[in-house]
């Protein structure tokens, strides 16, 4: 069956709409409450709070819709015919309302009735247990009555068969994977679901999330059964239509039909120029979306989030070069990407400016430091060269130098702003490697880089959790206190919470005095002595407005309930009012004694406030 991404998406909504779900809109590529993961990277993420039964969900407890999602982990592989960093993935959930039957027979009947797959073409993989967690023979049970026959069903151990948490600790669960069987030939006895040679593709997976994953490695009972499942859209098309990569979809095709064009070339021919191709519309697809996020806040930069930005965009201006591209291009991209996608994702549209500005000054930047670091990086692989030769002239039983040393590699990255993944792709273009123990004990040796990414890679969601959920309400105090002693234009462009710190962005012109921070302080610390209640209400974005709460983003639904949480003496005598997914503390009386650390400008018309709590 012939399908769009369009279609896609909306016979899946509308197939679980019809099935007694909340269809609701897709959170940020930015986790609110989790500062062990940078991108959200699956449609159950932003969910964690009500899987873990924390609260209940605006909506209900049936929930489906499309999520932005961002995996980083197989960034290398990039170029292939099926990885991407970015990807959009189809969900639907069941928070502690129906279980396995429901969601396997859904599954079963989305894919045979409304993709028109025949069910011969099926085959599933459910856990087959372990010490303290019994096999899924439910499962399997239920594939058995929906007429899958015993050697399509393959039980595997946990790692194929177990989704999640998605960050250090949080819920998770057995899972059943469905794959449809091209109808290739095996690539050889063992070729089952899971091999990657290409005949089976997986196409979904129901995570039935029964289990919490502790702080000490432990999966204990949730005491909840909750349904999360994802398909992803860019390979569901691929397949349903008959095509080899992701790269020849109709997402991708005005995409590659841009760098076609920028580069002069009708078709890319060489299986490098191919893989440059695809690396740029990767690449340039992913930093679009995470630059044109509802939430912001995600610039280029050396830590983290902003990191991974960073090297997106690097790599694609890589990329680009060895096409031929001019520079200058970032923008054509990303403009290409927001008139194709703000259908979907209207934020993209919104933040425009923002996504195109940063891509400039970014690609700018790189040029610069690029060209001087390619000689760099030659003249090193030329002096190791002629060592070579020198010392096998000598001595017939030398053995070549072919190793960048950790040094050299962090010279490049320090003083030319080449990424470790950078060098080492050159060096492999070269038949060099890379000594990355070497390149990382440098790093380490530098110390601000060091102490910044190992204060956000460290120790688990719980542990956090309270930390930021008070910073979490104290982000909402402070927005509104700059409201009222800057004035109402000041609104937030970003945010970001640390178990350590908040950090808001938000738009004001100038420098604020130290009479205007200490005014602030004052007021988000007057509300945390009044102790005021935190109330959390759920209606639709007008009712919320109505009400006089703030909004960040907009709904995609008119008919979505999201949360409102209210800080103030009652519901109508209030201090702030905002819509947001939470959570929140219960007073602000927990909050301790509230401190700006820092007041600095973010990028043009916007500063950045780092403030923690004392507590
Ligand atoms: N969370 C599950 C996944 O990402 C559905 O595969």
């Amino acid at each position: 069956m012939k399908i769009t991404a369009d279609q896609l998406r909306n016979l899946y909504l509308d197939f679980f709409k019809s099935k007694g779900h909340a269809v609701i809109s897709g959170a940020s590529l930015i986790p609110e409450n989790d500062p062990t993961v940078l991108f959200t990277t699956a449609g159950m993420h932003p969910l964690v709070p009500y899987l873990m039964g924390k609260m209940p969900h605006p909506a209900g407890t049936r929930l489906t819709d499309v999520q932005k999602c961002v995996r980083t982990g197989d960034i290398d592989e990039v170029g292939d015919s099926a990885h991407l960093t970015f990807f959009e993935m189809l969900g639907n959930w069941s928070l502690n309302d129906y279980f396995k039957k429901e969601a396997i027979s859904w599954s079963f009947e989305f894919l045979t009735t409304k993709l028109g797959f025949s069910p011969d073409q099926l085959s599933v993989t459910v856990f087959r247990g372990e010490e303290g967690i019994p096999a899924d023979e439910e499962a399997v049970a239920i594939w058995k009555s929906l007429g899958i026959p015993e050697e399509r069903i393959y039980r595997l151990p946990r790692e194929d068969n177990w989704w999640g948490p998605a960050g250090e600790t949080g819920p998770c669960g057995p899972d059943t994977e469905m794959f449809i069987d091209t109808g290739k030939p095996a690539c050889g006895p063992d070729c089952r679901p899971g091999c990657h040679c290409g005949k089976f593709i997986e196409i979904w997976n129901d995570v039935f999330m029964q289990y919490q994953k502790t702080e000490d490695g432990k999966f204990v009972p949730l005491g909840r059964h909750n349904v999360d499942t994802g398909m992803g859209v860019e390979r569901t098309i691929c397949m349903m239509n008959g095509l080899d990569t992701v790269y020849d979809t109709d997402v991708f095709a005005p995409i590659m039909a841009k760098i076609r064009e920028l580069s002069g070339k009708e078709s890319f021919e060489t299986p490098e120029d191919v893989r440059s191709s695809r690396v740029v519309a990767d690449h340039m697809r992913t930093a679009t979306f995470i630059l044109g996020d509802q939430k912001g806040g995600v610039t280029p930069g050396n830590v983290g989030a902003n990191y991974v930005l960073r090297r997106l965009i690097r790599s694609a201006v890589r990329h680009a070069r060895r096409l031929g591209i001019a520079p200058g291009f970032t923008e054509k991209m990303a403009a290409v990407i927001v008139d194709e996608y703000k259908h979907v994702y209207p934020e993209l549209d919104q933040n425009r400016e923002r996504v195109f500005q940063e891509l400039l000054a970014e690609e700018t930047r790189f040029g610069k430091t690029l060209d001087e670091g390619k000689r760099e990086f030659d003249k090193t692989v030329a002096g190791i060269r002629r060592k070579n030769e020198f010392m096998g002239a000598k001595d017939p039983n030398y053995v070549p130098d072919t190793q960048i040393s950790g040094k050299q590699a962090f010279r490049l990255y320090d003083t030319y702003g080449y990424p470790l993944e950078m060098t080492q792709e050159l060096a492999k273009e070269a038949g060099f490697t890379v000594d990355v123990a070497g390149y990382q004990e440098c790093f380490k040796a530098h110390q601000e880089l060091s102490r910044a990414n190992v204060g956000s890679a460290k120790s688990g969601l719980a542990e956090h959790s309270e930390e930021t959920t008070a910073l979490h309400t104290a982000t909402h105090l402070l927005h509104k206190a700059l409201k009222i002693v800057l004035g109402d234009h000041c609104n937030q462009k970003g945010s970001n919470i640390t178990a350590e710190r908040l950090r808001l962005d938000f738009t004001h012109g100038e420098k604020m005095t130290p009479e205007q921070i200490k005014a602030v302080e004052d007021l988000v610390n007057e509300q945390i002595k009044a102790d005021l209640p935190v109330y959390r209400d759920m209606m639709t974005l007008e009712e919320a407005r109505a009400a006089g709460a703030t909004a960040l983003f907009s709904s995609k639904y008119t008919d979505e309930k999201l949360s409102v949480y209210t800080i103030g003496k009652t519901r109508d005598d209030f201090f702030s009012k905002e819509v947001c997914t939470g959570p929140h503390v219960e007073h602000t009386g927990v909050l301790g004694h509230f401190k700006i650390k820092k007041e600095e400008s973010s990028s043009a018309g916007v500063r950045r406030i780092k403030a923690v709590l004392e507590r």
